[in-house]
């Protein structure tokens, strides 16, 4: 049956008919808000390229979190800016490190509230790579044992999900059998299991300091031109334990959130990296596209491709838009 018995047209003709035949609906719990976390009393600094962003202090962190914990905002992802950066990291894997510090303030004084951390040393290290550098390369087997510490660490510190972001070969089971070792077997992994060598992290390398000295990352990140192997790697992943699966950026990658939840119907988060923030963030202080329009469609289609959580920059905005929403 086609034109003219078929009229697409008269189920768009007023918002409650839209709304009954909506097929994908944005929801504060899909959300996931990431925070930095740095030295010092008191300190709330805005990053520069992330306008609406800001580098927090423990105590300060504590405030914003109770805001994210009423805005409905499930969870939140900390990365920490080390008051001291050296060739191994050491302060990542730290119990009075700033991530371990942090988890420990939020879960004292925000109720429910779910912590993940990256597990990764980029930020850390003062050659600014993921792991142990050997001869001007990342050591891979040596870079688990590394992992394996710091994902401990974060879980004794209280974390309620590690989420490994370095790319190394074989690092969800390094750290899925350190965790269960140390008798953390319930704690689940988010692993960035497609994450790509890409430019859209320019903002948060600011934000953290974490740029590489030396080199670029494009012996550990992927090949953004690859899908195939994206999928090989999430399946390695699903195989070595991860019970979420993240691919990284989200916009320019939405081909491949789409083909992972269809070929592994398993809980996917879409991270929307700094540099997509940033790109509309500029864009609407320009006057050139609105913001809050931009922001809920961009999360909702993020989630028609299949994204069943969304690790974004604008989870505040849109936690707001969407209550504004509820209430007409
Ligand atoms: C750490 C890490 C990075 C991001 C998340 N975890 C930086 C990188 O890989 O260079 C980027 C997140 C963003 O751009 O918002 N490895």
């Amino acid at each position: 049956m086609a034109f003219p018995e078929q009229r697409l047209r008269r189920l768009r003709q007023n918002e409650n008919l839209r709304r009954m035949v909506r097929e994908t609906v944005l929801s504060v719990d899909d959300l996931i808000y990431p925070l930095f976390v740095q030295p010092g009393d008191k300190k709330k600094t805005e990053i520069g390229s992330m306008p609406g962003n800001y580098r927090f202090s423990v105590d300060e962190l504590v405030e914003e979190c109770n805001e994210i914990q009423k805005l409905g905002i499930p969870a939140v992802i900390l990365f920490g800016i080390p008051s001291h950066k050296d060739k191994h990291g050491s302060e990542g894997i730290a119990d009075e490190g700033i991530v371990q510090q942090a988890i420990r303030a939020i879960k004292e004084g925000v109720s429910g509230l779910v912590v993940i951390t990256d597990v990764c040393f980029c930020e850390y290290t003062d050659h600014g790579h993921c792991g142990w550098v050997k001869d001007g390369e990342v050591d891979n087997d040596k870079t688990l044992e590394m992992l394996q510490k710091m994902a401990v660490s974060h879980a004794r510190a209280g974390a309620d999900i590690v989420a490994p972001s370095d790319m190394m070969d074989g690092r969800v089971s390094a750290i899925r059998s350190a965790l269960d070792q140390h008798r953390f077997q319930n704690i689940p992994i988010m692993s960035y299991a497609a994450k790509f060598a890409s430019t859209f992290y320019g903002p948060f390398r600011d934000a953290a300091g974490s740029s590489p000295q030396f080199g670029n990352r494009r012996s550990y990140q992927m090949d953004p031109a690859n899908g195939d192997e994206a999928l090989r790697e999430v399946e390695l992943d699903v195989e070595e334990g991860a019970d979420i699966i993240i691919i990284k950026p989200a916009m320019a990658y939405m081909d491949l959130i789409w083909r992972t939840k269809q070929r592994f119907r398993m809980p996917i988060a879409a991270y929307n990296v700094s540099g997509e923030y940033s790109m509309v963030k500029a864009a609407s202080q320009k006057g050139w596209i609105e913001e809050e329009k931009t922001v809920f469609e961009l999360l909702t289609c993020l989630k028609r491709a299949g994204a069943d959580l969304i690790i974004t920059y604008f989870a505040k905005i849109a936690a707001k838009l969407l209550e504004d929403r509820r209430h007409g």
